[in-house]
């Protein structure tokens, strides 16, 4: 590079200029095992990286490619995949020992399936790395049974496990993208398994027709009868910055046989161009890790195709961020059909052509054509102009996932309008399913599907099933598309935004939308639950009158028994990681010097007279507000005595939220959100923040405000640990404390604000950490709350002043500032 400090400086502009990002938060989390998303997984002892998929056409067998193994995989089962057969296709000893003499290391000598493809009806076409020396193989479909010899898999499989390929066949032919050598550094695009008059082909290597590539995908377009290759490599044509890495498609047409002379054996109509994934003043996300198509809708032409593409960045500044832009099919031809960009063989510097066009680079029907037209489409294949994506922008970013695969799908919501939904995963091993709005992209849910970071993953969508296949080194996970019964209540089916569920109001259950011919309850683009649900006879929520608790629809909440100067606390789930909760006292204002807003939602307070009465957790979430829990606290009789029915916290009768989900005596319950039985932990735990600190199920209250001596209420348990005398000088202290804690804070927070805008132009360590360095915003949330919990036990300040934060700017936990 010419000028390091320049191009820094330019970067460093770039950056700054750019608007802070939204949050993107998932409105609901899975964590591994939760009962709320029910995953199906296969794993064996003697099975490992299981990476390739390839998914029968009815989307009943799942074939696998893993170590030493391609496996059968029967999926057409509700609960459970089965093995139904296995092929071993394993080195021999000899193989692994020339390997490792090679020096490559033992565990990457075994035979890694990277090829399986359907050859025919009855054959799979499979290859594998196979100790550094690849091989390809027929496979019958139905018995796994090998063909006796196998071929050489030179440039058609790649020789290290670790190197990215691309293979598809077409007509009985292979189409692959990878190295064709042992040492890595020999890319070829090509042809095998051509027949006849058709021969293989290969890319002329004399120009470098491809600078280090890694090879992402391939797609075939059946209208045009091309094959489209996408990868990212070296953009020489910025010559001006070193090693700058471009993402590009090039294409093939499949009608090609080679050249006559010029050209023999070689592509005649490979052409590439940039695919540029940038928004106004950021960076490019310029490196490409996986990319989807999405086929045009019905009855729209084939030119509609889009290709959703993950991006991620090259510097440092973009590091741990990931963006998803979309290319019509349209767009990429017309660059194709553009002007091309030529190489001065004497500086060996890309220039903009301008001498006269010879010939039409990247047409197809070039076999025939002269020696003069053949050495132009040799010389010209780049092209000049650079794909933009759709709209000229990113369709999502996002600053905190680090998305490094997905599949995206068209779903007909029940307005009959289709809505395109992404699944995308996480390098943290969640995938994230997101549909795409006008407002931007809105992520429905997060499933965890892994645990461990996985180096080589895959994902493969089954639309007819309805599930999508995540391939790891730990085995196949299989994960719905959807399961709308998660969502109990009309409003929270709504608040989902998930085009794939609406409520019927006549099973009042939140259902699957293409499983029924039902007028379902639903608004994707605004999640309006009073529109929604309003045809449902939902009413609006009653509100406590002054001295009055709501009857019919808010029934007597949880009854809480206490002893004065004791510390309560009164617990509230978050309904989602989306919504603001709210602590509300019927005619009563809660003060920030008698109540501590905690971080996870719930609300602290010292008993004394002014503060027992009836306590409301109203949840927010786009505009519509339901309520939570409703507690009433109560000084208990004598410190000693209870009565075992005021203690029922862990099991009481439910709350219902609003007049259409009260069906006393229906499902006692099933019409609350959330549950409030004995699973009511592992209900709502999906929509907690606490994904990684263990959130004791018990009931947490602290014998006086220093916090060390707590009492667990355990199943209605007494308390036993009230203490006799006052707490007004503590009162006091606590107060003075809170207000200077308070003015730190807000100074804190005012430096934090613009710390983070500041913080996307600082360096950051390398790419090559973020993987296990990364954390989500919840993640993070945990994390904060486990500092405050440890040091609320040590000390009495902690938890005034971290109260303090979330109670006086109204903000909540999973709120973004
Ligand atoms: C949907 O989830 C429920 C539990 O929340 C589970 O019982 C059911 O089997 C799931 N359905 C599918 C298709 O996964
Ligand atoms: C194979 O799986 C192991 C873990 O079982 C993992 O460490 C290794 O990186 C994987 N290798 C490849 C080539 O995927
Ligand atoms: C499929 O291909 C294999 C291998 O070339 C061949 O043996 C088999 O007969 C083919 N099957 C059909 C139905 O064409
Ligand atoms: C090449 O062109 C000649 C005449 O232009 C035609 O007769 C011949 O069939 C063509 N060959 C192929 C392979 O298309
Ligand atoms: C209460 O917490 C303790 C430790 O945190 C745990 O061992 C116990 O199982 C919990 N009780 C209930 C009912 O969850």
């Amino acid at each position: 590079m010419e000028n390091p400090s320049l191009l820094s400086l330019i970067v460093a502009l770039l950056s700054f200029l750019s608007p802070c990002l939204t949050r993107m938060t998932p409105r609901v989390s899975f964590h591994m095992g939760s009962p709320g998303r029910h995953l199906t997984r296969f794993s064996s002892h003697d099975v490992s990286n299981t990476t390739t998929l390839l998914l029968s056409e009815d989307g009943d067998m799942l074939y696998v490619g893993a170590r030493d193994a391609v496996l059968a995989l029967d999926v057409s089962h509700k609960d459970a995949i089965i093995l139904r057969n296995k092929l071993d296709w394993n080195p021999s000893e000899i193989d692994l020992e020339q390997c490792s003499m090679k020096g490559k290391e033992m565990a990457d000598c075994p035979n890694f399936i990277r090829v399986l493809q359907f050859l025919n009806t009855t054959h799979i076409y499979a290859c594998g790395t196979f100790a550094f020396s690849p091989r390809c193989t027929y496979i019958h479909s139905e018995t796994l049974t090998m063909s006796l010899k196998p071929d050489e898999g030179r440039g058609r499989c790649p020789y290290d496990p670790y190197q990215r390929n691309t293979a598809i066949i077409v007509d009985g032919e292979l189409y692959t993208g990878t190295v064709a050598d042992y040492r890595g550094n020999r890319p070829v695009i090509s042809r095998h398994l051509s027949e006849g008059r058709r021969v293989d082909l290969k890319l002329d290597d004399t120009l470098g027709w491809l600078e280090d590539p890694t090879f992402i995908s391939s797609s075939f377009i059946p209208d045009e009868e091309k094959i489209y290759f996408f990868f990212s490599e070296v953009g020489r044509e910025y010559d001006f910055i070193d090693k700058f890495i471009v993402s590009r498609v090039s294409q093939i047409c499949m009608s090609d046989v080679g050249g006559q002379r010029t050209l023999q054996r070689r592509w005649t109509t490979f052409a590439k161009a940039q695919l540029l994934c940038q928004a106004d003043n950021e960076l490019p996300y310029n490196v490409i890790q996986d990319i989807d198509s999405l086929p045009p809708a019905e009855g729209a032409p084939a030119d509609d195709t889009l290709f959703y593409g993950i991006f991620t960045s090259q510097w440092s500044v973009n590091s741990g961020r990931s963006a998803v832009c979309s290319f019509r099919l349209t767009d990429i031809k017309s660059v194709f059909s553009g002007n091309y960009k030529v190489l001065n063989r004497d500086t060996l510097q890309w220039s903009t052509r301008v001498q006269e066009k010879v010939a039409n680079p990247g047409e197809c029907g070039l076999h025939n054509a002269s020696d003069n037209t053949l050495r132009f489409v040799k010389e010209n294949f780049l092209a000049d102009d650079s794909v933009r994506p759709v709209g000229r922008s990113v369709t999502v970013v996002s600053a905190e996932h680090s998305y490094s695969h997905l599949t995206v799908q068209r779903v007909q919501a029940a307005n009959r309008r289709d809505y395109t939904v992404l699944f995308l995963l996480t390098e943290s091993g969640y995938l994230h399913k997101a549909v795409l709005l006008q407002s931007g992209a809105h992520i429905i849910e997060e499933v965890q599907v892994f645990k461990q970071p996985q180096p080589i993953k895959s994902l493969k969508l089954s639309i007819p099933k309805g599930m999508i296949y995540v391939g790891t080194s730990e085995g196949v996970v299989r994960v719905p598309t959807a399961n709308c019964s998660f969502y109990w209540t009309c409003p929270q089916c709504v608040l989902a935004r998930d085009p794939f569920c609406g409520w019927d109001p006549v099973s009042r259950a939140c259902v699957q939308a293409s499983n029924t011919q039902a007028s379902l309850s639903q608004d994707i683009d605004s999640g309006n639950v009073e529109e929604a649900c309003n045809s449902v006879s939902f009413t609006h929520r009653a509100r406590f009158a002054p001295n009055k608790l709501p009857a019919a629809s808010c029934p007597a909440g949880e009854l809480v028994s206490v002893s004065l100067n004791e510390v309560v606390r009164l617990q509230c789930p978050a309904a989602s990681q989306l919504s603001q909760q709210l602590w509300e006292r019927p005619n009563s204002r809660l003060s920030s010097d008698l109540y501590l807003h905690l971080e996870d939602g719930s609300l602290s307070f010292v008993a004394t007279p002014a503060t027992l009465g009836h306590y409301l957790c109203l949840s927010t979430e786009n505009g519509y507000q339901q309520t939570i829990a409703i507690y009433h606290v109560k000084q208990k009789s004598s410190p000693m005595a209870h009565t075992p029915s005021s203690h029922t916290w862990p099991q009481t009768h439910p709350i219902p939220t609003t007049k259409a989900v009260a069906r006393p005596g229906l499902h006692p319950s099933v019409g609350t959100w959330p549950k409030r039985t004995e699973t009511r932990q592992e209900e709502t735990e999906p929509t907690l923040s606490s994904r990684d600190t263990p959130r004791d199920r018990n009931v947490t209250m602290w014998a006086g405000e220093s916090g060390q001596k707590e009492a667990e209420l355990r199943d209605g348990e007494p308390l036993l640990s009230a203490r006799g005398h006052c707490y007004l000088k503590e009162l006091v202290v606590v107060s003075v404390l809170l207000v200077l804690c308070l003015s730190l804070l807000i100074t804190m927070l005012l430096y934090v604000i613009r710390q983070r805008c500041r913080s996307r132009t600082a360096p950051q360590p390398g790419t090559s950490s973020r993987v296990s360095d990364r954390r989500t915003p919840v993640e993070h949330e945990a994390l904060r709350g486990s500092q405050v919990l440890s040091k609320r036990n040590g000390q009495a300040s902690g938890l005034v002043c971290n109260g303090a934060l979330t109670g006086s700017n109204g903000h909540l936990p999973n709120t973004p500032i």
